[in-house]
């Protein structure tokens, strides 16, 4: 099996404005165009092999607005990719993880995507998907 790597780290923002500065010019982190995904705004910022997704709710009733209310801006979720997302949930489930989408959906890059349930994760959200 190949290593899983990290793909983006989710930061959940208020105002994707009021953060570019330091990520686009104080870090020169490249944009990288992203589409809205689950009621979330996203700015991505290629950081090496890894991108920052900064994630600002589209609407008041999506999950990152829920995420902002009950515990503020800060990191949301961290992204592994995997070689085979069937073959990685089905190493979850073996391990008794608690997943949060059993049948895997598409996510923000186009890609096959997973989330593992932070009770089984030591408290981070963790997305997995394919490459
Ligand atoms: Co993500």
């Amino acid at each position: 099996m190949t290593p899983a790597r990290i793909a983006h780290v989710g930061i959940a923002v208020r105002s994707i404005d009021a953060l570019l500065p330091f990520y686009r010019d104080v870090l020169g982190l490249p944009g990288v165009p992203l589409d809205d995904s689950d009621g979330a705004r996203i700015a991505g910022l290629a950081a090496g092999d890894s991108l920052i997704e900064l994630l600002e709710p589209a609407d008041a009733a999506s999950p990152i607005a829920t995420f902002l209310d009950k515990r503020g801006p800060g990191i949301h979720h961290i992204c592994f990719t995997v070689d085979d997302l069937d073959a990685a949930l089905a190493r979850c489930r073996q391990s008794g993880l608690t997943l949060i989408d059993e049948i895997p959906r598409i996510g923000a890059e186009g890609k096959r995507i997973a989330f593992l349930h932070p009770k089984s994760t030591g408290g981070i959200l963790v997305e997995l998907s394919e490459i």
